[in-house]
């Protein structure tokens, strides 16, 4: 039973280690495209879109879950971030913070 617990709880390790180490700053760059619309070629924010760097990479995810569980009301947010996987976030975080 013991062992059982430490291969249960090294599972969920690894599972968060991949979903929060996983961001490929290059893949982010190729994803971002859709974000420059409003956000500005840099994420340097444009009218009343706020800037986008300068957030650590885990502000940044949390941002983007928070759109898509709806915690946080914004509808191009929320419409935007539903397509997009944690894998997405992670790799915008990623690319985001390294501008
Ligand atoms: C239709 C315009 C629009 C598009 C496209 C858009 N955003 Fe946003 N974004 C906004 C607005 C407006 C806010 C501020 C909403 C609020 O008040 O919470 C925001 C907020 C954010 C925030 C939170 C910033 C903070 O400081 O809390 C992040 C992170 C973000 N956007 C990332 C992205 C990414 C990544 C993309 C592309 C995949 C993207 N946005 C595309 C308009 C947009």
């Amino acid at each position: 039973m013991k062992r059982m617990i430490l291969v249960f709880a090294a599972l969920c390790l690894a599972v968060v280690g991949l979903a929060y180490a996983g961001g490929d700053a290059a893949a982010g760059k190729s994803k971002a495209a859709s974000c420059m619309g409003c956000h500005g070629a840099n994420g340097e924010g444009m009218g009343p879109n706020p800037k986008i760097t300068g957030l650590t990479e885990q502000a940044f995810i949390q941002a983007m879950v928070e759109y898509k569980t709806g915690k946080r009301p914004h509808m191009g947010m929320q419409a935007l971030t539903k397509a997009l996987s944690e894998q997405d976030f992670a790799d915008l975080a990623a690319y985001y913070a390294s501008l």
